[in-house]
């Protein structure tokens, strides 16, 4: 009986240790201190991240801008996990104004550009928004 319990307890931390967290509750743990919970922003500092995004993705050179963001590229989690975050805010709070062609970033592109985080976001975002109602 003792071994049976000591057995299914060895099973449950292995399996434990190799837990790895979903999109949406990386983005509870780690987005989510500044952004809110449903990805809306909180005035006038955080930006939303709902539908806005959507419209950045007409713009290649924006994917990188999404990553290269000091709170996404700094967050405490691996490559893979950030850019199943950033996919996850892209498909479920921006599915409204993504553009037809649009392609999921891929691991490879999130690891260059969160080599080169973005000293000043907000001239990235004030030439986006420029261009963007132009
Ligand atoms: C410490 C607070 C903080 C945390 C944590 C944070 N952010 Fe942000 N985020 C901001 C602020 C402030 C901005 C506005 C740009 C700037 O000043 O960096 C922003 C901007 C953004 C933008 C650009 C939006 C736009 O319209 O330009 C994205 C995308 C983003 N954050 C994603 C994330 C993701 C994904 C996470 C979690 C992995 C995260 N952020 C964690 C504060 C935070």
């Amino acid at each position: 009986m003792l071994k049976s319990i000591s057995i299914a307890l060895c099973l449950f931390l292995a399996s434990s240790s190799v837990y790895a967290a979903s999109p949406r509750t990386n983005y509870l743990l780690y987005c989510s201190g500044c952004h809110r919970t449903t990805g809306e922003g909180k005035p006038p500092n955080v930006p939303t991240l709902v539908d806005e995004l959507g419209k950045m993705m007409s713009v290649p050179e924006m994917r990188g801008y999404l990553v290269r963001i000091p709170g996404a590229s700094q967050a405490p989690i691996n490559d893979e996990e950030l850019t199943e975050v950033i996919n996850w805010v892209l498909e479920e709070l921006n599915e409204d104004t993504l553009p037809n062609d649009f392609q999921k970033l891929t691991l490879g592109e999130v690891s260059e550009a969160r080599k080169n985080v973005l000293a000043d976001p907000l001239k990235y975002r004030i030439q986006f928004w420029k261009d963007y109602e132009d």
